[in-house]
């Protein structure tokens, strides 16, 4: 299947100079915790950028590891969970990626240029929420072997549908030893989730994905974790990423602030967790009373449909008032009414809400 790279290859973030509130971004409001930005500046300040990072990265992988109570001889620092789909479908060779869409549109873009077959499943829909379909997964696989990856997004994004860990452990059981790859981009920001990171002593075919670049608000500083018991795909994964994959300057910061900030850390992502909780059920509502079709989200950010407004009508309207929105319209399933909004503070969210109102966008 011939993928457009327009098509897949199209993220929020990306606005014209007169934006002033970005919505299209899905990462904690609250912003990144002074001391790390402090790190960052004495990481300059060292002018570690002129030396090369240590490419075992030991010591930050000992700090990811306490951090997060993992084993680090489990642990491939990975540049942003984006790198770590990219590293998966181009070090396993798979044949056939078998997804849940709509997703991240990173999945679709690189089965083309592999020559990977893409399996799609969609998401099923019911009232407020979509759902993974159990029993459309064994059908979708009947004829797939042991040589196919099965990957989704948890929750996902860009509908913030969230699979339990039963359901999860369901999936990789019918999995007939394909490899399971669970995306926790967004995890650590979601009160009510858990992750699947201990089910990997129990799936040896168990791959989880990791990101901090959301969960600290630093996208431009890259940095994951990919996290499995399989030596197999652990030795593949990590002599195919390139040796200095994680720069000086953000492996610098993250050595510093897992270990010695690890407290603080802890509390700053509980509150952030309470904060999107809050934010999210305000949008939830505001945009429900507004009339507009809303979605349940576990994520930082609501998929929302309109009735009358097309998305690209809608953007051209938000994008007057300085707002920008992710435009969801060309997600696989989607609709030319969908946009997704990310949750960010009472101020700015009040400020959307109220723009919508004026406007009359339905
Ligand atoms: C599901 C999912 N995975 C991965 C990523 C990329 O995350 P990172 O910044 O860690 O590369 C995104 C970005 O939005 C995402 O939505």
């Amino acid at each position: 299947m011939y993928v457009n790279k327009k098509m897949c290859r199209f993220h929020g973030g990306r606005y014209s100079e007169n934006i002033k509130i970005d919505f299209s971004t899905p990462i904690n409001p609250i912003g990144p915790p002074k001391f790390l930005e402090d790190l960052i500046r004495e990481a300059v300040e060292k002018r570690l950028y002129m030396l090369y990072p240590d490419y075992e990265y030991k010591t930050l992988r000992e700090a990811f590891s306490e951090f997060y109570n993992l084993d680090p001889e489990h642990i491939v620092l990975i540049n942003g969970a984006a790198e770590g789909i990219n590293l998966i479908l181009t070090c396993l060779r798979t044949r056939d990626l078998i997804v849940f869409e709509p997703t991240f549109g990173e999945y679709r873009c690189l089965t083309d240029i592999l020559d990977i077959n893409l399996r799609s499943i969609p998401y099923l829909e019911r009232e407020d929420f979509y759902y993974i379909d159990e029993d459309s997964f064994k059908r979708s696989i009947r004829d797939v072997d042991k040589e196919g990856i099965v990957l989704f997004s948890n929750p996902n994004n860009p509908t913030g549908a969230y699979v339990d860990k039963d359901l999860v452990a369901n999936i990789i059981n019918s999995s007939k030893n394909m490899n399971v790859i669970i995306d926790e981009a967004f995890i650590d920001l979601c009160e009510k989730c858990s992750s699947v990171l201990e089910l990997v002593k129990e799936f040896d075919n168990l791959v989880v994905l990791r990101s901090l670049t959301k969960t600290f608000s630093v996208p431009g500083l890259r940095i994951g974790f990919i996290y499995t018991e399989n030596k197999k795909i652990l030795e593949k994964i990590d002599l195919c990423r390139q040796p200095w994959n994680i720069n000086s300057i953000t492996s610098y910061v993250f050595s510093h602030v897992l270990k010695e900030y690890k407290k603080d850390l802890y509390e700053y992502i509980s509150s952030s967790r309470k904060i999107i909780e809050i934010e999210r059920e305000f949008l939830y509502d505001s945009f429900r009373d507004l009339g507009i079709k809303v979605y349940r989200s576990y994520a930082p950010f609501l998929l929302l449909r309109h009735f009358k407004y097309k998305a690209e009508d809608v953007i051209k309207i938000l994008n007057n008032h300085g707002i920008h929105v992710r435009d969801a319209s060309k997600y696989p399933f989607l609709t030319p009414y969908h946009i997704r909004v990310s949750v960010r503070l009472r101020e700015d969210n009040e400020y959307l809400v109220k723009v919508y109102k004026e406007s009359g966008i339905r």
